[in-house]
């Protein structure tokens, strides 16, 4: 193991001269890179960046909810993410009378503020390298289940012992690295969230869906929120009592400006990546699962276009449902697009040959190549039947509601509208009829088929005026059932021997590539925790003789501003400030800066992430990547890879001259 800590930071170090920008660090490791950081035009230090003695960027940063993060911009508490992350709740405190999604909210006193059932907020307090206790006890012969169940063992001690005497605290050990390196993380958690201000969708998810993945791009995407704590500071559950959190750090918001060149740096909570995948899985990917999935979603996408077209009242009952459909939706076509473009498959095979050559006679990597062949090809297959459990059997939600035990019945309801979901399940049922060999298919749904006699006979007795929960739930069972006993498991086996694999192939690339100086870059994998990515300001060529600048402006909204249509519909009060030129402080060259893009190497779950300039002052928001570059999870090209964010003067703008909500800006620390 010291071996390899020991490669892996002489690796750092070699490699940081050869290619900026790719890369997700650790920030307890961001020491082996802060030259490299620096020399980019950061002008703080390693423990600016992350410091467990004294407060650092990393305190004002935060895992929002499940999948996003924010970030703290006042010292009472004040939180700002994305639109698209506070979504859910602006979504959950909207009716068509009190619609917040269509007008936006903005409470213009504390008192005012929404409390969010659910939402949860959590700061790291620490991480530290725990790859010796957790391998205690491990021998090099043991089987894999074995070392599995050492590990699941040895975490969830080192997790109770921090744990112990402590509230508000959570604890996670993770892999990295394939499970050649193990990271303790500590999370002090807060549940006390109050929704601040959104505005109307019309702003916050501007572009909607038609410009979703995409650059040049106008979206307000931000909302904010406020933790609040008990008396002692410390998270407590709701309370009227409780009082706004004093965070240990800010950030000041910097509405200076930018430029072309700047140095960034996006600190937030990368969700997963796949960078060192062997060719096949990259093959399947792109080839297979996503064109497959694609096709799946399609279908029920259109669906509820129609229906919500038809009806405003599903629209709001859909639309965060839909956003979230359409979201993959669009970003699995990037991404197959992406690795086709840059033959990563291709590439990934000349390597995978000389890593082959290399492998020869050495006992831990021979036959690596050989073996990763074989057992890709065995559950290729399989691997659909999956893709297809998923996306067509369980993506109908009465089945997966009633399969659930009708769990959160309340909202199931709230926003369920019956026609979509029989159409859905039609689509879907019928799709998976026709694309599933027959060998993999339920034996359950083949008899049910032959009974109805058809898909659409079978969805009359299923949605029938009161839907049919024991009907739902039964095909839930059964045909998950089936999945499970018949081919899970085998899915299950191999993935294990892969696994295993990818550890040794892990330590293997990098081996090799210091044998042969072959200037990679590793970092681990994102895997919901806390990274550093750092780049600039810069433009990109998506295609031949195209040329992209990278700032959007308010003057970009007003030439896409059109009342026909919903994604582009913008309130006339923006229409209003425009025309009379009223931008306030916010004005730049006649108009307001909306969003730009910059090389910083982000992934889904860095929406709401703080874009840091050289001083760690906050300039952006991030909430996006462009379409040509989303294939950046599984592998990044520098060329076209842009991660998308806010600018915050937009932000201040709407805050200001839209919302009129002063009082917020003032509690900000704000450079002019
Ligand atoms: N593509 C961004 C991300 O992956 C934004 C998604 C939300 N917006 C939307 N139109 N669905 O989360
Ligand atoms: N929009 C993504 C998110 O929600 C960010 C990305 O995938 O680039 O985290």
């Amino acid at each position: 193991m010291k071996k390899l800590l020991f490669l892996v930071a002489l690796i750092l170090v070699g490699a940081s001269q050869v290619r900026a920008d790719e890369g997700m660090w650790l920030p307890s490791e961001i020491l082996k890179k802060i030259k490299d950081i620096q020399s980019q035009g950061f002008k703080l230090s390693a423990e600016d960046i992350y410091s467990v003695n004294q407060s650092s960027l990393k305190d004002a940063v935060v895992h929002f909810g499940g999948g996003c993060t924010g970030e703290l911009i006042s010292g009472e508490g004040l939180l700002i993410t994305n639109h698209h992350c506070g979504f859910g709740q602006i979504q959950s405190h909207s009716s068509v009378e009190h619609d917040y999604l269509k007008d936006g909210f903005w409470a213009m006193s504390k008192a005012e503020e929404l409390p969010n059932p659910g939402l949860t907020v959590s700061f790291l307090e620490y991480m530290t390298d725990v790859t010796d206790e957790v391998l205690k006890g491990y021998k090099p012969n043991m089987t894999e289940e074995k070392r599995i169940e050492l590990v699941a063992k040895n975490s969830k001690k080192i997790e109770e012992k921090v744990l112990k005497g402590k509230k508000n605290l959570k604890a996670n050990v993770k892999p990295i690295y394939y499970g050649n390196q193990y990271f303790l993380f500590v999370y002090k958690v807060f549940t006390d969230v109050r929704l601040v201000g959104a505005p109307p969708s019309s702003i916050g998810k501007f572009g909607g869906d038609t410009d979703n993945w995409m650059w040049p791009r106008h979206t307000g995407d931000f909302s904010l929120f406020r933790v609040y704590a008990g008396e002692d500071n410390e998270p407590a559950p709701y309370s009227e009592n409780n009082v706004p959190y004093r965070p240990k750090r800010h950030f000041k918001v910097n509405a200076k400006g930018i430029q072309e060149g700047d140095f960034t740096m996006v600190y937030g909570f990368p969700g997963t990546t796949r960078e060192y995948l062997f060719s096949d899985a990259v093959k399947y990917t792109a080839y297979t699962s996503n064109p497959h999935k694609i096709a799946l979603r399609t279908l029920r996408l259109n669906i509820q276009k129609e229906e919500m077209g038809k009806d405003q009242a599903v629209r709001i009952k859909y639309a965060s449902k839909q956003a979230s459909v359409a979201n993959a939706w669009k970003k699995w076509q990037g991404e197959a697009k992406g690795i086709i473009r840059l033959k990563a498959v291709e590439n990934k095979q000349a390597f995978e040959a000389k890593f082959d050559q290399w492998a020869q006679g050495k006992p831990e990597y021979e036959g690596l190549v050989a073996r990763f062949k074989e057992l890709y090809g065995s559950i290729e297959e399989l691997s659909l039947v999956q893709d297809y459990q998923t996306e067509a059997l369980n993506a109908v939600e009465l089945i997966s509601f009633a399969g659930r035990g009708q769990r959160g019945a309340e909202k199931f309801y709230k926003d369920y509208y019956m026609p979509i979901d029989k159409a859905s399940f039609i689509a879907l049922y019928n799709a998976y009829n026709k694309n599933i060999a027959d060998k993999y298919k339920s034996p359950y749904f083949k008899e049910q088929l032959q009974n109805f006699g058809s898909v659409e006979a079978w969805a009359d007795a299923l949605f029938t005026a009161e839907p049919n929960l024991a009907m739902a739930a039964e095909i839930y069972e059964k045909t998950n059932a089936y999945f499970k006993e018949n081919i899970a498991p085998t899915l299950a086996e191999v993935n294990k021997e892969i696994t295993l694999l990818y550890r040794a192939y892990m330590r293997g690339q990098m081996e090799y590539n210091e044998a042969t100086n072959g200037g990679k870059i590793f970092y681990p994998d994102a895997n919901s925790t806390l990274r550093v990515t750092y780049g600039k300001v810069k433009g990109y060529s998506p295609s031949d003789a195209v040329y992209y600048t990278p700032v959007s402006s308010l003057t970009g909204i007003i030439e896409k501003d059109n009342p026909e249509i919903y994604d582009y519909n913008i309130p006339q009060r923006l229409r209003d400030l425009y025309a009379a030129k009223d931008f306030g402080k916010w004005e730049v060259a006649g108009s307001v800066p909306v969003a730009f893009i910059a090389t910083n190497h982000t992934s889904g779950g860095n929406s709401g992430s703080p874009v840091l300039d050289a001083e760690g002052n906050l300039i952006g928001v991030n909430f996006d990547r462009v379409w040509e570059g989303t294939m950046s999870d599984v592998v990044y090209d520098p060329v076209v890879c842009r991660n998308i964010a806010l600018d915050i003067r937009y932000a201040l703008f709407i805050i200001d001259k839209l919302a009129g909500a002063n009082h917020l800006l003032q509690e900000m620390e704000i450079l002019k």
